[in-house]
C-alpha cells in the first residue's frame, strides 16, 4: 500500500525502500541498475548490489572491481540509480554524484568485514571486460570452487573499490489503477518535494 498523498511520507517511503534494499538481499531494490556515461558520451548500465543506504548522510554504497570500466565512468561524475519494486509498484530514479574510494577507512573496514567468498571475486586475474581465449570465471585455477584463506585473499585487496553515491534527487513513481502518483525530491530545495505528472 502506498503512503498517503503527503510529500514527507512519500520521501520517507522512498528512503525506507532504499534502506531495506541495502539490508535485505530479497528486496528488488537490493539489485538496482547503475547508469553512467563514458568519455565519448555513450551510456552504460549495469546491475549492482546496493550494500548500504544511509538516509542521514544521503548516500548509497556499492562495491566493485577497481579495474572495471565503470570506475572511470563514475568517479566524480553524475550517476543515475534505477530500481523497480514490483510488489510496491514503485519506481525509484535516484540521481547523484559518484565517488570511488579504494584506500583508507572506511574501505579497509568494509573489506575486512566482507566474507572470504565475497572477497574471492577480487582475485580475478584480469580487469572486468578483458577478452578471454575461452569460457572462464576469470579466477586463478587454484581458487576455483574454494574459499580462500585470509592469507590468500591479501593480494585481492588492491582490486577492491567502494562506490559512494551522494544523492541529489529522488524521483518516486507509484503505479495504481486508482491513479498514478509521481513526486520529485531534490537536495537543492531542501527535499521539500513536488508533485509532477506521472
Ligand atoms: C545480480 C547482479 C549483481 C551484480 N552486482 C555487482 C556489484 O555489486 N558490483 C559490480 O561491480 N558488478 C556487479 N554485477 C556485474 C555488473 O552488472 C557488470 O556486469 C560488471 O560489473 C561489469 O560492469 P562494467 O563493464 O560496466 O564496469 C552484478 C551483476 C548481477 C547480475
Amino acid at each position: 500500500m502506498r503512503p498517503a498523498d503527503h510529500l514527507p511520507d512519500i520521501l520517507d517511503h522512498a528512503w525506507s525502500l532504499l534502506v531495506r534494499g541495502g539490508a535485505d538481499r530479497k528486496s528488488p531494490v537490493h539489485t538496482p541498475v547503475v547508469c553512467s556515461v563514458d568519455n565519448e558520451g555513450l551510456p552504460h548500465a549495469r546491475v549492482m548490489v546496493l550494500r548500504k543506504a544511509h538516509r542521514a548522510d544521503g548516500t548509497l554504497r556499492f562495491h566493485t572491481d577497481a579495474r572495471s570500466p565503470k570506475v572511470a565512468q563514475l568517479d566524480g561524475r553524475a550517476v543515475v540509480v534505477l530500481a523497480y519494486h514490483a510488489a510496491e509498484q514503485v519506481q525509484l530514479r535516484i540521481s547523484g554524484t559518484a565517488r570511488v574510494l579504494t584506500e583508507g577507512e572506511p574501505v579497509d573496514g568494509i573489506w575486512n568485514q566482507s566474507t572470504l567468498f565475497a572477497r574471492r571475486c577480487y582475485l580475478a586475474e584480469n580487469a572486468p571486460g578483458t577478452p578471454l581465449p575461452g569460457p572462464s570465471s576469470g579466477l586463478p585455477a587454484w581458487i576455483e570452487g574454494q574459499q580462500p584463506t585470509a592469507e590468500q585473499i591479501g593480494p585481492a585487496r588492491a582490486n577492491f573499490a567502494t562506490l559512494w553515491i551522494s544523492v541529489t534527487s529522488i524521483d518516486w513513481l507509484h503505479l495504481a489503477n486508482s491513479g498514478h502518483r509521481r513526486a520529485l525530491f531534490r537536495a537543492g530545495d531542501g527535499w521539500a518535494g513536488a508533485w509532477v505528472a506521472p
